[in-house]
């Protein structure tokens, strides 16, 4: 068994007939301890929350279409919460910069790896070239080795919220749940006039009382592993200051391995511009939004006099009695605060029209396709000791030699993803953006684009992707990073027509 396996987890504990903790104790650094089961979080801002100390990672902004980075990956000391925890990190930060782009620029990534294990980059939801040193999921960094990047945005792509993760494949949930994500923004050609902008990045994580980031066992792996505790902008609970009536421009990303988030806004108004890369034609006035991991929201929020918080309730997982594991429930549990000082924000103009991606239900199809997402049967105790070969698309685990689907670039395809299991899984095709048809029972009537679309338990989601350009090697593969490890992924080939 490797060290992974036998950090202590939650669900480890529970196990074991860990005892539930009062969620003050959460509040107040008890889950340090990774003992924080079984209790219903409500949502009260943290006490002792210095007003207006809530951080956002750092900006690295292009100019005249281009930006250079320098990222290297490494083992951090990075304080959380006041106690110092050994996390993996990008440029020493988690979340690591984010980066500010433009349709059109050249991003070059100078990627180290220090993390004394082999990793790679992934810019997710870039509809870029999948080879050579562009977004390819193949390249394999020794630790110590250096690899240059280099991302080229075509002048018509999508703006939006984006982000960047390692991909190594059997490492990526590790790897995430440790610390290595960041943002990016690609900004609108035509900006959208707000009082501020912020990238708020949640994600989350389970730390040992030795700082060790916790290791997953097969049962959180099977579920989807969670973390204790959760971070935005890698802060518990961070509070931030604006101003009255602003008009705040929130990207947010989801960066947990495994969490579906369940959003609201309690206090302002919010409306929502659209999901990952797609925009839409009509911004939608919300009072909630879910994001499955991977996903991204790009919002617009009032403020009010009042303080507004960002706050997630838990997403019930359909397996989790069954399996005996985490009963941790959060509602409308505060995130981060945004408290309004005594200043008036000048008002703003009204966003410029927007425009959704092209509506392919109407385009010629030339091919329909079916993947069939399988996993072990959950509470079959007698599987857990061989998941290998367990999680699947259309009965193949994920093979590094074997082209799973090969399409014609050129062409406007309809895939059914299917869910033949007892729990959501959140379906994500790197480069080419997949407009919505329906999820479940639901078809959907405007035109929505995501790269990540959830596909609930027992049930199907139908998508249509325009594969214009780029052709080579990409993958497709379930988001819940520890079901893409165990095989739940596959090899797509865009041919040149
Ligand atoms: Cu966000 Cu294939 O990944
Ligand atoms: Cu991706
Ligand atoms: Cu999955």
């Amino acid at each position: 068994m490797t060290t992974a396996e036998t950090g202590i987890s939650r669900r480890t504990v529970l196990i074991a007939g860990g005892t539930a903790v009062g969620a003050l104790a959460v509040l107040g650094g008890g889950y340090w301890l990774g003992t924080t089961v079984g209790q219903n979080i409500e949502g009260t801002p943290k006490v002792g929350t210095e007003l207006g100390s809530g951080k956002e990672p750092e900006i690295l902004r292009s100019s005249g279409g281009k930006l250079t980075v320098d990222l290297i990956a490494s083992y951090t000391e990075v304080t959380v919460a006041g106690k110092v925890a050994r996390l993996k990190t990008y440029n020493g930060t988690t979340p690591g910069p984010t980066l500010m782009v433009k349709p059109g620029d050249l991003i070059t990534v100078n990627f180290t790896n220090n993390l004394g294990e082999p990793t790679n980059l992934h810019m997710h939801g870039f509809h870029v070239s999948p080879s050579g040193n562009s977004d390819n999921v193949f390249v394999h960094i020794a630790n110590g080795e250096t690899f240059t990047y280099e991302y080229l945005l075509d002048t018509d792509h999508p703006a939006g919220p984006y982000w960047y993760h390692p991909h190594h494949h059997g490492m990526a949930a590790d790897q995430v749940f440790a610390g290595l994500y960041g943002a990016v923004v690609i900004e609108d050609p035509k900006e959208i006039p707000v009082t501020t902008e912020r990238v708020l990045v949640i994600s989350d994580i389970s730390i040992q009382s030795d700082g060790n980031v916790s290791g997953a066992n097969m049962m959180s792996k099977m579920m989807g592993r969670e973390g204790d505790i959760l971070l935005l902008n890698g802060q518990i609970q961070p509070s931030y200051s604006t101003q009255q009536n602003a008009v705040e421009r929130w990207r947010i990303v989801n960066s947990c391995t495994s969490r579906y988030l369940s959003l609201s806004f309690s206090g302002g108004s919010a409306v929502l511009l659209g999901k990952d890369s797609g925009r839409f034609s009509t911004p939608r006035q919300i009072t909630e939004v879910s994001l499955a991991p991977g996903n991204r929201a790009d919002l617009l929020i009032t403020m009010g006099a009042e303080p507004v918080a960002l706050s997630y309730t838990t997403v019930p997982h359909p397996d989790a009695m069954m399996m005996g594991a985490s009963t941790q429930e959060y509602s409308n549990y505060p995130l981060a605060t945004f408290t309004p000082d005594d200043s008036q924000a000048g008002s703003v103009d009204s966003i410029p029209p927007q425009q959704s991606g092209p509506d392919l239900r109407s385009s010629e199809i030339a091919a329909e396709r079916a993947f069939t997402l399988a996993m072990p049967a959950m509470g079959g105790m007698g599987g857990m000791g061989n998941m290998n070969g367990g999680f699947t698309i259309n009965g193949e685990p994920f093979n590094m030699d074997t082209i799973n689907t090969s399409v014609s670039l050129g062409t406007v395809e309809e895939w059914t993803i299917v869910n033949s299991t007892t729990m959501d899984h959140p379906f994500h095709l790197h480069v080419w953006p997949m407009q919505v048809l329906s999820i479940g029972d639901n078809s959907v009537t405007d035109v929505e684009y995501q790269d990540v679309v959830n596909v609930p338990a027992n049930s199907r989601s139908v998508v249509r992707m325009n594969f214009d350009r780029f052709d080579g090697l990409a993958v497709y593969h379930c988001h819940i990073l520890d079901h893409e490890d165990l095989g739940m992924m596959g090899i797509i080939e865009a041919n040149p027509a």
